[in-house]
């Protein structure tokens, strides 16, 4: 089922199993289209333990032939502030559900140092976007990098990426990567920024599970105007990029319900 608004697609389907088969044929098509129109396909891929699902998938054999990974670049939207073979790390999450599979080059693995101290690792990450995302793949000299795909999940508190509610990094106009501490004396982060998330040629939300239902409901009520809407996600809206949600029919039932 799809429903579309600003430039954007709600696709809800009957269970996890549906969600995942659609999230990977979106990511093969990408793949497929930025390839064939640039020679590359740079991929920001989500933490948390959705997009495990997906990315196991993509590994498995049903699906790991449809992509050229030797043409994909691949980074992060965020990442916590620990050692990459931690088990928070969103780092090892992919190495573990999709890298150590289909073994890329060193190169092809842009990862957020969240090993070093959080300032100086968004300072790298960021010159490290302007070295991997070259300038033709910016819509003008300076203007953020423009990702082929960022994939997205979001909290049940409407975070996306490292984007909490109510942090300052909501209104980062300049920066790309920066830290942040999501609550007091919880493990920092680093995250791209609302420029870079709205860069990007496509935005893919991939969201389930029925926890996630109320704050849907108010990303879906958001005011048009993104910097007005008070929830993170609802903030995401790519400049002239395609924003999509997938979700499973939990989350998705947001849309039965009543406002009170
Ligand atoms: C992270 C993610 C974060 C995640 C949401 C949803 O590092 O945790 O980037 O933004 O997408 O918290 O997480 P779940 O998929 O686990 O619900």
């Amino acid at each position: 089922m799809t429903t579309s608004g600003a430039a954007s697609d709600l696709q809800v389907f009957a269970d996890r199993q549906a969600l995942m088969d659609a999230a990977a044929e979106r990511v093969v098509t990408a793949a497929a289209q930025a390839i064939a129109d640039h020679g590359g396909f740079t991929w920001a891929l989500a933490g948390g333990s959705t997009p495990r699902e997906l990315y196991s998938l993509l590994a498995g054999s049903a699906w790991v032939g449809r992509i050229d990974w030797s043409k994909v670049e691949f980074f992060w939207t965020d990442e916590r502030c620990v050692p990459p073979d931690d088990v928070q790390s969103n780092y090892r999450m992919a190495r573990e559900t999709l890298l150590d599979t289909i073994r890329p080059a060193p190169a092809q693995v842009h990862r957020m140092r969240g090993e070093h101290e959080p300032e100086r690792a968004a300072a790298d990450y960021a010159e490290e976007l302007t070295r991997a995302l070259p300038i033709g793949r910016r819509r003008a000299p300076g203007a953020p990098p423009c990702f082929d795909l960022v994939l997205l999940g979001m909290g049940a508190d409407g975070h996306t990426a490292s984007l909490f509610p109510g942090s300052s990094a909501l209104d980062e106009r300049s920066r790309w990567v920066v830290p942040v501490e999501p609550a007091p004396g919880a493990p920092w982060r680093l995250t791209l920024t609302l420029p870079v998330l709205n860069a990007a040629n496509q935005v893919s939300f991939l969201v389930a599970g029925a926890a996630k239902r109320d704050r849907l409901a108010q990303v879906w009520q958001a005011p048009p105007a993104p910097d007005a809407a008070a929830l993170p996600a609802a903030r995401v809206r790519p400049r002239s990029g395609h924003l999509v949600w997938l979700l499973d029919a939990d989350a998705g039932a947001f849309r039965e319900r009543r406002s009170p």
